[in-house]
């Protein structure tokens, strides 16, 4: 029998997949094996390093549970979400590239922290009280040629005035809901302007950061999430324009084009006619969705 060298295994490998009739599978697998093998003879891998590895992901599945995502949370900060995610806009782009029209929102990372089925509330509604410092949130959704897109969902999330979530907290959920646009595409909502936070640091994921000499921190984000029939889902962030880790953020989720001025206004009558008694933010974004095909 011939045997096989360390140049052959990928090959030999490749070569057992004959028989598999998932095209798109076979491509895949054929790829990870070939650049596996490749990342491993590179290194000169030895046997206590994969090891390493091996018990690196066994932890990294031991920490998920309901309410945590530990190879969410690997994948986020080696970059492959934020990766998949853009590969995925591209080929959006592509697909338009003949249509007239503007460029769609930008999409980033979902995150760990998404919790279906959050409370419904009324356009101008607030739930950010006592969580931080009141923001408006407003703008408007349209398509990609500018038309509104009336009832939009719009699911919108974020975390504390120190950066943490809801999920992380307890059981009840907060400064997270869902509304829908009115008739001309429009939204509002109070909330707070979230802050920088660190990423879950605790698990098997936080150690290998650690032990890559990066930090943790997210800049200040809210989370959005629109869906409406007839639009390609979007997911994204508004990304607060003063907020430190901008330019290094840990799950590299950062689009300029989602980066957005937050104005402090003195205490008064707010542009939706709400009267504060205490300094507010504003934050105005417009949405737009790509139509379905
Ligand atoms: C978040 O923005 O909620 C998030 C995203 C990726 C990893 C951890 C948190
Ligand atoms: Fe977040």
């Amino acid at each position: 029998m011939a045997q096989l060298e360390v140049s052959d295994f990928a090959q030999a490998v490749i070569d057992r997949m004959g028989d598999c009739k998932d095209a798109r599978f076979k491509l895949i697998m054929t790829a990870l094996v070939k650049h596996a093998h490749a990342f491993a003879r590179e290194v000169d891998l030895t046997p206590d390093e994969w090891m390493a590895g091996i018990q690196f992901l066994t932890a990294t599945g031991q920490k998920c549970d309901e309410r945590r995502q530990e190879f969410i949370l690997l994948s986020d900060t080696l970059g492959m979400s934020m990766l998949v995610v853009a590969l995925e806009q591209a080929r959006g782009a592509k697909a338009l590239k003949d249509k007239p029209g503007e460029k769609p929102t930008e999409a980033t990372v979902q995150g760990p922290f998404f919790w279906p089925g959050a409370p419904k509330k009324e356009l101008g509604d607030d739930i950010g009280a006592g969580h931080g410092e009141p923001t408006l949130y407003h703008g408007r959704v349209t398509d990609t040629f500018g038309k509104p897109v009336a009832h939009c969902e719009l699911d919108v999330w974020s975390g504390d005035d120190e950066g943490f979530y809801d999920m992380q907290k307890g059981d009840s959920m907060s400064l997270r809901a869902q509304f829908r646009t009115d008739k001309d595409g429009n939204y509002r909502f109070w909330s707070i302007k979230p802050t920088f936070y660190p990423v879950p640091g605790d698990g098997p994921v936080g150690a290998m950061l650690a032990k890559m000499g990066r930090h943790l921190n997210r800049p200040g984000h809210m989370h959005m999430m629109l869906n409406a029939p007839g639009h390609e889902r979007l997911i994204t962030h508004i990304f607060v324009n003063d907020s430190p880790y901008l330019d290094s953020d840990a799950v590299f989720g950062v689009r300029n084009s989602l980066i957005v001025d937050f104005p402090k206004h003195p205490p008064g009558k707010a542009p939706d006619g709400r009267e504060m008694k205490q300094p507010y933010y504003t934050a105005k974004y417009d949405f737009r969705l790509v139509p379905s095909a």
